[in-house]
């Protein structure tokens, strides 16, 4: 990769060019017009700091405590599903890093590697996010194996049960799945990317689900079809209950928004809750989970475990969502760009991007630890 990557924007536009135009639209884009895309990032600059001056912050450290568990950082890989389609084993090298990083690596119901390949290829914290099927038997099947694999926590997602009309992403298609003659043009344009992404056994493999797949594969449903189709648009809080039920180890509802549902989640016997509007890729014109992270924590209580997602490009970011009381951040597009362009060095260049810049964010608020951080060091821009 380039030595002229700075930063994540330095990152996006690296993977833009290397990238065939239908995969970055997919990777990149949000729902409808966007609004909320963009809104996740115009929303950091709701909040200013208020550096104090004259502390000693010349030891730091970025280390926290997520329950028993310690993580290098405040971050999380967030779950993506379909990544084999930017690099030939993508969620493998986003678990190494994870591992090499010393933080979580959530993977999704929906990545190219199995459950069973991660596991397979060393221990690091894993974690596993859910999406539920129709199938009941199909999705405590999915529990058991993210146990089996090694998995203590579960991220429940809510927020994709009626999937979000992302345009730019469909206008690489002539149909469902079907790609336009232009976007299989632009993949002929891509080499690079063809060569490290395609291998001779065609398109990869699609990880947790392949097993449930042969019989709708004679039916000439690709797999992702199949996981639409399969996707349980009928969730309820009585299907928070039992998932609640069959899972034993942590368990985190993912996509919340309102203060009322984080609370009535926690409530229903979850452990935590992740702040996200999905990266702006379901409802355009939903709210950014920072906007509403003030509500969320006084609602939840001081110790409840508050995750959260969605437009983090900066240190200074994730340090204003650290100080407003989020536990952690979610990192989803940034570790998507660096896996693309460079494998498991360019997730660790992002990781090594955000850590770097909340160090110096740290320093320069004369904090120490992320457990120095307060809403003392932020004013809202229109505060009088
Ligand atoms: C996602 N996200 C997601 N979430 C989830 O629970 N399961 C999934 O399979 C996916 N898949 C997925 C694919 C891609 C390409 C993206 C960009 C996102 C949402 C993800 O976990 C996270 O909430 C957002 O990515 C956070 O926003 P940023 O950091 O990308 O702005």
């Amino acid at each position: 990769m380039s030595g002229a990557i700075l930063n994540v924007a330095d990152l996006q536009r690296a993977a833009r060019r290397y990238l065939p135009r239908f995969a970055y639209r997919y990777l990149a884009g949000g729902a409808e017009d966007e609004h909320t895309l963009r809104g996740n990032r115009l929303a950091f600059n709701q909040w200013q700091f208020m550096p104090p001056v004259l502390r000693d912050a010349s030891r730091r450290t970025l280390s926290i405590r997520l329950w028993q568990q310690e993580l290098a950082a405040p971050l999380l890989i967030a779950p993506t599903g379909y990544n084999g389609m930017l690099r030939y084993q993508a969620d493998l090298m986003l678990a190494r890093s994870a591992r090499a990083f010393g933080i979580p690596y959530i993977q999704s119901t929906v990545s190219t590697a199995s459950l069973e390949e991660i596991a397979a290829d060393g221990q690091g914290q894993h974690w596993f996010q859910l999406y539920v099927l129709r199938d009941r038997q199909v999705t405590s099947g999915l529990l058991q194996r993210a146990q089996a694999a090694g998995c203590d926590t579960l991220v429940l997602s809510v927020d994709a049960v009626h999937f979000g009309n992302r345009e730019r992403d469909r206008r690489s298609y002539r149909r469902p799945m079907k790609l336009s003659l232009a976007s299989l043009c632009d993949v002929a344009l891509h080499p690079r990317w063809l060569w490290h992404t395609l291998r001779p056994a065609g398109m990869p493999g699609f990880g947790n689900l392949q097993p449930y797949l042969p019989a709708e594969r004679q039916r000439g449903l690709s797999g992702a079809a199949y996981f639409a189709r399969e996707m349980d648009a009928a969730l309820n809080w009585q299907t928070l209950d039992w998932v609640r039920q069959c899972w034993p180890g942590k368990l985190l509802v993912k996509g919340i928004l309102h203060p009322q549902d984080a609370r009535q989640a926690l409530d229903a016997g979850a452990d935590g809750i992740v702040l996200s509007n999905h990266g702006g890729r379901q409802l355009d014109g939903s709210v950014a989970p920072i906007s509403l992270l003030p509500a969320v924590r006084a609602a939840c209580g001081p110790t409840a475990t508050i995750l959260i997602d969605s437009g983090f490009r900066r240190g200074t970011d994730v340090v204003k969502a650290l100080a407003l009381g989020a536990n952690a951040v979610l990192i989803g597009r940034p570790l998507l760009y660096g896996v693309a362009l460079a494998g498991q060095a360019g997730a660790t260049q992002a990781l090594r991007i955000f850590s770097e810049e909340i160090d110096r964010t740290l320093a320069q608020l004369g904090c120490s630890s992320v457990q120095e951080l307060g809403p003392h060091l932020l004013r809202p821009v229109n505060e009088r």
